[in-house]
C-alpha cells in the first residue's frame, strides 16, 4: 500500500517535471513524435549565400496519428518525403504555418502509419541567422569566402529543419560538397580523411541536442596539439593559434581528474574570421573560437578552459529549455575557474572569480529584478535575451557556495556522479534540484540549511550568505592605483610590466569608478587633473591605445569614450570595423549613444560595419541604437 501510493507519488512528479520542462521555444510535439536521427546532405552554394539539400529525420513515434512538427526559419522547402521501411521514400504532406518573428515557423509533416522517416528537401535563405557568409575579404587570408554556422540558442532551425528543442537529442551524418579547395568541417568525425577535394562526411555518434550541430566552411589549415587536441585556422593564423593554445591538453587532463573521462574522442579547436559574434561556442568535438583570443601570451585561453568544461556541463548533461540556461553556464563558468586553477594555480582563479562577481553586480544594477533569478521565465522572448550574466556569474556563484559549505572534496564528488548520472540527458533545473537534495542536502540538513536553495533558484540579487570572492593580487592593484590617483605616483612607478591581463583589467576598472567616485578611498576628482589629462598619462606610458590584447583594449576604449578622450578615436573606429564579437562591440557603440555627437559618430561607423556582422549582433546593435533610415 505504502509502496503503491509512493509509486503514485513520483508518477505525478515525474508528470509535473514532464510539464514543467514545456519548451515554449519550440513547436516540436516530441512527446508524440521524436526525432531520434538526422542525415544531411547539402551543397554549399557561397554565390547564392545557401545551403541547398535534404535532411533526413529518423523518428519514434509514442502516438501513431500525430504528425511531426518541426521547427524552421527562411527555410524554402521543396518537397517532403517519407518512408515506412527507411529506404524507400513517396511524396509526402506538409505545411507551413506562419512565421513568428521569434520561433520561425513550425513545419508540419503528415505522418502515413508506420512511417518512421521523413525526406525534407530544402534551401536556406541568403539572411539565415544561424549562417554568416563572408566574402573573401572578411578573412585573414583575403582569397576565399568562408562559411560558419551558430545554432545556439534557436537558429539551427534557419538552416536545418528539426525539433529544435535542448530537450531533443539526435545523433547525426553529414556530407558536404563544397568548392574544391576548401575544407569543411563539423562537430563531429570526420569521415573522409585528409583529402581535401570539395567533399566531405561526417558522423557524430552520441546524441546531441540540435543547437550543438555546426559547420564551418573555408580555407583552414589543421595543426595537430596532441594525440588528441588540434587546431583549426585559416593558414595566416594557424601558427599564433598553436602556440597560444598549446596548453589545451593540460587543460583536458585536469578537467578529466576532476569530473571523470572526457567523452568526445578528440577535442579540437577552431578559429574563426574576426566576425564570430561569440567568445566561444561548444560545439561538440570542435569549440568555435574568436581570434580576439590570441593575445600572444596566453592570457584569454580561460575561454578554452570554459568551452572546453561544456564537453561535462551543457554537452553531456544538457539544459532542457532556455530557461534552465544557468544548468549549462552557471556550472562551465564554475567549471572554467577549477581548470584555470588546476593549469594556472589559485591566484589566477581568484582574479578571475573577483572580476566575474564585479561583472555580476553591475549586471544586477542594470537588470529588471525578474531578470535577476536564475530559472528565469522567458515566455515571449528571445532566448538569446536570457544571456547576461545571471547564469554565468550568479549561477557559478551558487555552486561555489555549495563547495563552500560541503568542502571540495565532498562536492568535487558529487559533480563527478551528476555528470555520470546524467550523461547524454537534458534536464530542467527541477530535476537538479531533486538530484541535489537527494545526494548531497539531504545528507547533512545542518549545512543544507547554510544554503537558501530557494532563494538562489528563484529571487533576484544574491542571497547574503554569498560567498565574496576576492583577490590579494588585486588588493595591490588597487595601492598603486590610489597611490597614482592622489599624486603620489606617477604612472612609470606603477609596476605594471609584471601585471597579468586579469590585473590590467582590475586597474582600469578600479580607475574607471574612481572617476566617477565609485571607488573607497580614493582622492576626490577635485583634487586631480581632469579625466582626459589622466587618461593621456596612463596611454604615454603603457600605450593601452594601442594594446594588441582584445580584452584591455575594449576596456580601455570604453573609458575613452566615457572619458572623452579623443586620441583613441581613431582606435574606436578600428576596432568596430574589424571585430565583430558581441560581448566588445555592443557596449562600445552602447557607450558613444550616450551623447548626440557621439550617437551620429556611432551610426555613421554602424553603417560602414553593419555589412561585415553577423545576423546575431546585427539584430542586437540594430535594436539597440535604432539609427536613422540611410544612416
Ligand atoms: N554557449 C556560449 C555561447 C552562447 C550563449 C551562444 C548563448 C548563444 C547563446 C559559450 O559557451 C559562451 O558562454 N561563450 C562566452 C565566453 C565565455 C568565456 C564566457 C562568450 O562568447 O563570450
Ligand atoms: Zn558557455
Amino acid at each position: 500500500m505504502i509502496y503503491r501510493s509512493l509509486l503514485t507519488i513520483v508518477a505525478v512528479i515525474t508528470l509535473v517535471m514532464t510539464v514543467n520542462a514545456q519548451d515554449y521555444h519550440s513547436y516540436a510535439n516530441p512527446s508524440g513524435v521524436r526525432v531520434r536521427h538526422v542525415d544531411l546532405d547539402w551543397d554549399v552554394l557561397f554565390d547564392q549565400k545557401v545551403l541547398k539539400g535534404s535532411a533526413t529525420l529518423t523518428v519514434d513515434r509514442t502516438s501513431p496519428t500525430e504528425p511531426l512538427i518541426l521547427d524552421t526559419r527562411e527555410l524554402k522547402i521543396e518537397k517532403v518525403e517519407t518512408s515506412t521501411d527507411g529506404t524507400r521514400f513517396e511524396a509526402g504532406t506538409f505545411k507551413l504555418g506562419v512565421s513568428d518573428k521569434i520561433l520561425g515557423a513550425p513545419l508540419t509533416v503528415t505522418l502515413p502509419t508506420r512511417a518512421t522517416r521523413v525526406r525534407i528537401h530544402y534551401s536556406t535563405s541568403p539572411g539565415a541567422s544561424g549562417l554568416q557568409w563572408l566574402d573573401a575579404a572578411q578573412t585573414a587570408g583575403k582569397k576565399d569566402p568562408f562559411l560558419f554556422t551558430q545554432s545556439e540558442a534557436i537558429h539551427a532551425r534557419s538552416w536545418i529543419p528539426l525539433q529544435d528543442s535542448p530537450a531533443v537529442r539526435v545523433t547525426y551524418t553529414a556530407r558536404v560538397r563544397t568548392p574544391r579547395n576548401l575544407l569543411a568541417v563539423m562537430s563531429a568525425e570526420n569521415l573522409s580523411g585528409t583529402a581535401r577535394d570539395g567533399d566531405y562526411s561526417f558522423r557524430m555518434r552520441q546524441p546531441i541536442p540540435s543547437y550543438l550541430i555546426a559547420l564551418a566552411v573555408g580555407d583552414l589549415r589543421f595543426r595537430p596539439l596532441t594525440r588528441r587536441t588540434g587546431v583549426y585556422a585559416e593558414p595566416s593564423v594557424i601558427a599564433k593559434a598553436a602556440r597560444e593554445l598549446n596548453d589545451t591538453e593540460k587543460m583536458v587532463v585536469a578537467t578529466e581528474r576532476l569530473y571523470g573521462p572526457y567523452r568526445w574522442g578528440r577535442y579540437d579547436i577552431l578559429v574563426l574570421p574576426p566576425s564570430f559574434p561569440y567568445g566561444g561556442m561548444e560545439n561538440p568535438r570542435l569549440t568555435f573560437a574568436t581570434p580576439t583570443i590570441l593575445a600572444g601570451d596566453k592570457s584569454l585561453v580561460s575561454l578554452i578552459a570554459h568551452e572546453l568544461a561544456h564537453s561535462w556541463s551543457g554537452n553531456l548533461v544538457t539544459n532542457a529549455t532556455w530557461r534552465d540556461f544557468w544548468l549549462n553556464e552557471g556550472f562551465t563558468t564554475y567549471l572554467e575557474r577549477r581548470i584555470l586553477e588546476a593549469v594556472y594555480g589559485r591566484p589566477r582563479e581568484e582574479m578571475e572569480a573577483a572580476l566575474g562577481l564585479r561583472d555580476l553586480n553591475e549586471e544586477i544594477a542594470s537588470l529588471d529584478d525578474r531578470d535577476e533569478i536564475l530559472h528565469l521565465d522567458l515566455k515571449g522572448r528571445d532566448p538569446d535575451d536570457g544571456s547576461t550574466d545571471i547564469p554565468y556569474e550568479k549561477g557559478a556563484l551558487f555552486l561555489r557556495h555549495l563547495e563552500e559549505t560541503f568542502g571540495r572534496a565532498r562536492f568535487d564528488r558529487f559533480l563527478k556522479t551528476y555528470f555520470n548520472h546524467f550523461a547524454f540527458q537534458s534536464i530542467t533545473t527541477d530535476q537538479f534540484v531533486a538530484y541535489l537534495r537527494q545526494n548531497l542536502l539531504n545528507e547533512n540538513p545542518a549545512l543544507a540549511a547554510n544554503v537558501p536553495i530557494e532563494e538562489w533558484i528563484n529571487q533576484p540579487g544574491i542571497p547574503a550568505g554569498a560567498p565574496k570572492p576576492t583577490s590579494p593580487a588585486f588588493g595591490r592593484v588597487e595601492e598603486q592605483a590610489k597611490n597614482w590617483l592622489s599624486r603620489k605616483i606617477s604612472p612609470k612607478q606603477i609596476p605594471a610590466a609584471k601585471w597579468t591581463t586579469q590585473e590590467w583589467l582590475h586597474f582600469l576598472r578600479y580607475v574607471q569608478d574612481a572617476f566617477e567616485s565609485k571607488a573607497a578611498n580614493t582622492p576626490t576628482p577635485g583634487s586631480r587633473p581632469p579625466t582626459p589629462a589622466l587618461m593621456a598619462e596612463l596611454d604615454s606610458a603603457f600605450h593601452l591605445t594601442r594594446s594588441g590584447n582584445s580584452e584591455i583594449a575594449f576596456q580601455w576604449l570604453l573609458m575613452s569614450i566615457r572619458n572623452r578622450y579623443e586620441p583613441a578615436n581613431a582606435r574606436v573606429e578600428e576596432f568596430l570595423m574589424t571585430i565583430g564579437r558581441r560581448k566588445f562591440i555592443r557596449p562600445l557603440y552602447q557607450e558613444l549613444a550616450k551623447t548626440p555627437e557621439g550617437k551620429e559618430r556611432a551610426c555613421e561607423i554602424y553603417r560602414r560595419a553593419r555589412p561585415t556582422y553577423h545576423p546575431i549582433a546585427v539584430a542586437s546593435i540594430d535594436a539597440d541604437l535604432k539609427c536613422p533610415a540611410g544612416n
